[in-house]
């Protein structure tokens, strides 16, 4: 790595206001704090961890990995022998302690405008106690699981706490999921009881919760009926609806046998509940996220390793200060809420805006309001927002006063330059820096990312490793390559190893180029093909379908399918239909296919694979195909450029 400075390309430097009072002042501290972190990780985890509350301290070291296959499974642990409790450190150290009590903690804003609440630390850990002491009653214990179903609400974040104080582990599913995809997170995680709401709107949409609860539920009994394992989630015992302020417009279903209302069971229950002191490698929760399998990947996060990780991510990425109002547009179904909305801005006692509702209603001017309304100093976004919000040019934004920014931050997808300056210029004012930041389900927090005061930033570079993270970039060999290159990006973490392509420039930046596991990024949500592809083919017209990307400007990147029918079956256009409503209801509308093609026959290599990179090229119409020879029958390919989707570009 070396000091930036002398290259061609357009920098954008640190502004010196940031820099008077920042965590880490210029690059010469990063570099400096950055290797201690690599040489020394004991001791500079040790300090990180001295500003939070053990009831044990741990045993051995800080950190202990184990990436080498051939000693035993690979593993990374972290603060062994130490008993802690990760809500205590986010909530009763800063009431008790802090004298953050009356500090607002999240400054929550409806999907209507009307509607605004604020919830201070202390308001925040009785409801939390409360919460806890009804799971406690309703019989979940440490190590069991809660499947929360919940939209954008205070009650989301008391929840997971409340789960997080007694020790059970929390499985959050994203409420825009279909009713199949929560049953399979229920039977997966399972779960004893379910956390729900009665119903949300989002923008002029109403989504009934409660009932597709109750459907995903009845699969689940389906299931287990059909199990002869019994091993299922149809042994759930409780189900806990919150009402949304929606009764008047929804016909909740209700089952007495194992229904409860937030609200009744909540008035009585007390409002002191002693934390589970847990072991530090204890679980936190399970999040589910893309696997490239076709199944839905649970990962699970432990205590110690989580807690420092995304407190210390959130306090030098956005140069965390106790004056500000921060903002992360994200949902908590995803892992940028849980660690970016929940875990990491709670743990440093911050002030941060919970929105529920989208970014165009009731007009496209929503998040510019919001920013203005609390005065937001740091806004944290998906590049598929800022390209949506970009259609509408800069009249929308500059109504509003923006003034109180200071800094920008982008996540879940790569930043495309145009979307970058736009961002940087009519957002920031030009003032602001934008920190991308790269990370993962799997990593818990940002593993690559610019510091805000210290790095000066190339547009669509995530930049430098953030502290404790070693990147290498693998050649296709696994050989480690040096200085500038391009390859497999190879990264070691608090929680595991990950690879993605990337490459490495002169001035030792990152450059994320793209996955090597058939992924998809679609508006910042992973998918992988095969899950979308395991959707379509469950359809009876359907012999085989092969799903790949294609580049959207709004969304980043889209569906774009090949659908072979069975011989007697027609493709036609209500199968078309038919087959987006079949992927809507297995996995969610942000997997509804943007374009099904008709494909008589898919381009196969004589061993029988797919050959993904002849679909992507059709479905973008590139026609400079390079080397086809190992397809078995190459006029399968002119036949599928000859029928391609009509308005693809
Ligand atoms: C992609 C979201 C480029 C990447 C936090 C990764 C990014 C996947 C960036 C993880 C970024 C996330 N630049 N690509 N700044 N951030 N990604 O698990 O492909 O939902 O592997 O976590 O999103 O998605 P996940």
């Amino acid at each position: 790595m070396v000091v930036p400075g002398s290259q061609e390309e357009k920098m954008f430097y640190p502004p010196d206001d940031l820099q008077m009072d920042a965590h880490v002042p210029d690059f010469n501290s990063y570099l400096q704090m950055y290797r201690k972190s690599i040489e020394n990780p004991d001791a500079f985890w040790k300090e990180i961890a001295d500003e939070f509350f053990w009831k044990k301290p741990a045993t051995g070291s800080m950190l202990q990995y184990n990436f080498d296959v051939t000693k035993g499974s690979i593993y990374v642990k972290c603060m062994e022998g130490a008993k802690t409790n990760m809500c205590y450190n986010v909530l009763d150290r800063h009431v008790l302690k802090g004298n953050l009590g009356e500090k607002v903690a999240y400054y929550w804003e409806g999907n209507s405008p009307d509607q605004h609440l604020t919830v201070t630390y202390s308001q925040l850990l009785s409801q939390v106690c409360r919460c806890a002491n009804v799971l406690k009653k309703m019989g979940v214990k440490k190590g069991e699981r809660v499947s929360i179903y919940l939209p954008m609400i205070p009650e989301l974040v008391i929840t997971m706490l409340a789960c997080a104080r007694i020790g059970a582990v929390h499985s959050v599913v994203f409420a825009g999921f279909s009713s199949e995809s929560l049953c399979e997170r229920i039977i997966d995680a399972q779960s004893c009881v379910l956390v729900t709401a009665d119903g949300v709107y989002r923008g002029e949409k109403l989504v009934n919760l409660k009932q597709i609860a109750d459907e995903a539920l009845q699969k689940c009994r389906e299931k287990s009926e059909n199990d002869e394992h019994g091993i299922s989630g149809g042994d759930l015992d409780a189900v806990a609806s919150v009402s949304n302020r929606l009764m008047w417009c929804v016909q909740t279903p209700w089952d007495s046998d194992c229904d409860v209302w937030w609200d009744e069971v909540m008035k009585d229950s007390p409002e002191e509940c002693e934390p589970e002191w847990l072991d530090a490698e204890d679980p936190l929760f399970i999040l589910y996220t893309s696997g490239s399998t076709g199944k839905p990947k649970g990962v699970l996060h432990t205590v110690a390793g989580y807690l420092l990780y995304t407190a210390l991510t959130f306090k030098c990425v956005f140069d965390y200060h106790h004056d500000d109002v921060y903002w992360c547009t994200a949902d908590i179904g995803w892992i940028t809420g849980h660690s970016y909305i929940m875990y990491g801005p709670l743990a440093n006692g911050a002030s941060s805006v919970l929105f529920e509702g989208i970014p165009v209603h009731p007009h496209v001017g929503r998040l510019w309001e919001i920013i203005e309304k609390y005065k937001v100093t740091k806004f944290y976004t998906a590049p598929t927002a800022i390209r949506l919000l970009m259609k509408y040019g800069r009249e929308p934004v500059q109504k509003y006063d923006l003034s109180s920014l200071r800094i920008l931050g982008s996540v879940g997808e790569p930043i495309n330059p145009e979307a970058w300056h736009w961002y940087h210029e009519v957002v920031g004012r030009g003032k602001c820096p934008i920190v991308d930041t790269f990370w993962q389900t799997e990593t818990g927090g940002h593993v690559l990312a610019p510091l805000p005061a210290a790095t000066p930033l190339k547009p669509g570079s995530a930049t430098f490793p953030f502290f404790g993270i070693e990147p290498a970039i693998l050649n296709e060999h696994g050989e480690e390559l040096q200085g500038e290159a391009e390859g497999y990006l190879f990264i070691k973490t608090t929680t595991g190893c990950f690879l993605s392509g990337c490459r490495r420039d002169k001035d030792g930046y990152y450059w994320i180029t793209g996955r090597i596991d058939d992924m998809l990024n679609v508006s910042g949500h992973l998918m992988s093909t095969a899950e979308v592809e395991a959707a379509l083919m469950e359809h009876p017209a359907v012999a085989e379908a092969a799903v790949v990307s294609r580049p959207h400007q709004v969304k980043g990147e889209c569906l774009y399918c090949f659908v072979t029918v069975k011989d007697c079956k027609e493709f036609n256009h209500t199968l078309m239909e038919e087959l987006k409503r079949q992927v809507r209801e297995k996995i969610g509308p942000i997997a509804t296919p943007d374009f099904i093609q008709n494909a008589p026959a898919l381009p196969k290599t004589r061993s029988g694979k797919i050959m993904r990179r002849i679909l992507r090229q059709v479905a973008r119409n590139e026609r400079e195909l390079g080397d086809v020879s190992s397809l078995t029958d190459p006029k399968v390919v002119e036949v599928l450029f000859s029928q391609r989707c009509e308005g693809a570009a």
